[in-house]
């Protein structure tokens, strides 16, 4: 079934609810590739009913040209939905942003003990309360057990476990893994808007990181960091945004190795004007 309406999909949600059937939640904003069915696909295997919310957020962008470039395809995309999932299982829900805003598109405001300030949030001034407005909106209506996120968004990933313990939602999230086009590239809908050349070039984020994994190991981060900005220095189509080496935890860009802490890689880069976002774990 397809709801535009938040009202018209909260009463269903609670007959649903009613029922005692388990809800697997994953909100997208459309333009959906392997990388949402995969999230999918362990919503549908560990729940009773599959949502998918499909909504362009505009109070996550900072940069109007990004929102108005960001690919809006709802029919393709409920049909793909339906394709892998059926119709019986599935919820969609496909608001305007009337819908959710009314007249006034504004965000709240919100704290994630720091997570907010570093990286994406460092940034892209204003994004998380963005994504922290859209999902607790989300969460509200569709009342999952659980809700699925990439890891693609490793910061979103970790503000948004974040935002429910805050707002006390009994809601589990869950991580899934970065699924990757068969360059390598990071599936992203963002990577629509790149020629197959852009495509094939971007590979060498996924390289760079590779890289850095192995570099890391023998050398300190700020060396890492140094190998890894030279290595966009000598590259002519990529340029780089950020490099970061974190906390996995608490994601605060680190400077020293500690023992027993976990450290993954961040990075933003450009080709084309797209903007790419990636990150690997580099120690265990
Ligand atoms: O990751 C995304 O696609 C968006 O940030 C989300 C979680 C759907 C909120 O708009």
């Amino acid at each position: 079934m397809v709801f535009q309406t938040h009202k018209n999909l909260s009463t269903h949600i609670e007959s649903l609810k009613n029922e005692n059937l388990k809800i697997g939640f994953v909100p997208t904003m459309g333009a959906l590739h392997a990388g949402h069915i995969s999230l999918m696909k362990e919503a549908a295997k560990s729940n009773d009913i599959l949502v998918v919310s499909i909504f362009v957020n505009p109070t996550q962008f900072e940069n109007a040209n990004d929102l108005n470039k960001y690919p809006r395809t709802v029919e393709n995309d409920t049909r793909l939905i339906y394709e892998h999932f059926g119709e019986t299982q599935v919820v969609i829900y496909t608001p305007n942003v009337k819908d959710i805003y009314g007249d006034n598109a504004v965000a709240k405001s919100y704290r994630y003990d720091g997570l907010e300030h570093v990286m994406e949030g460092a940034n892209r001034p204003g994004h998380f309360d963005g994504v922290g407005t859209i999902l607790e909106f989300l969460f509200l209506k569709t009342q999952p057990d659980y809700a699925y996120f990439g890891e693609k968004d490793f910061q979103q990933l970790q503000i948004v476990k974040k935002l429910v313990e805050k707002l006390q939602l009994p809601i589990k999230i869950i991580g899934c893994p970065i699924k990757r086009e068969s360059h390598g590239l990071a599936m992203s809908s963002r990577n629509e808007r790149l020629s197959p050349n852009a495509r094939k070039e971007a590979a060498f984020i996924i390289e760079s990181l590779g890289k850095a994994k192995a570099y890391f190991n023998n050398h300190s981060i700020n060396q890492t960091i140094s190998m890894v900005q030279n290595l966009y220095h000598e590259n002519q189509n990529l340029e780089l945004e950020y490099f970061t080496i974190a906390s996995e935890e608490t994601l605060v860009p680190v400077k020293r190795k500690y023992r027993k802490h976990t450290y993954r890689a961040f990075i933003v880069a450009h080709i084309e004007g797209v903007r790419l976002i990636d990150n690997m774990r580099l120690s265990q």
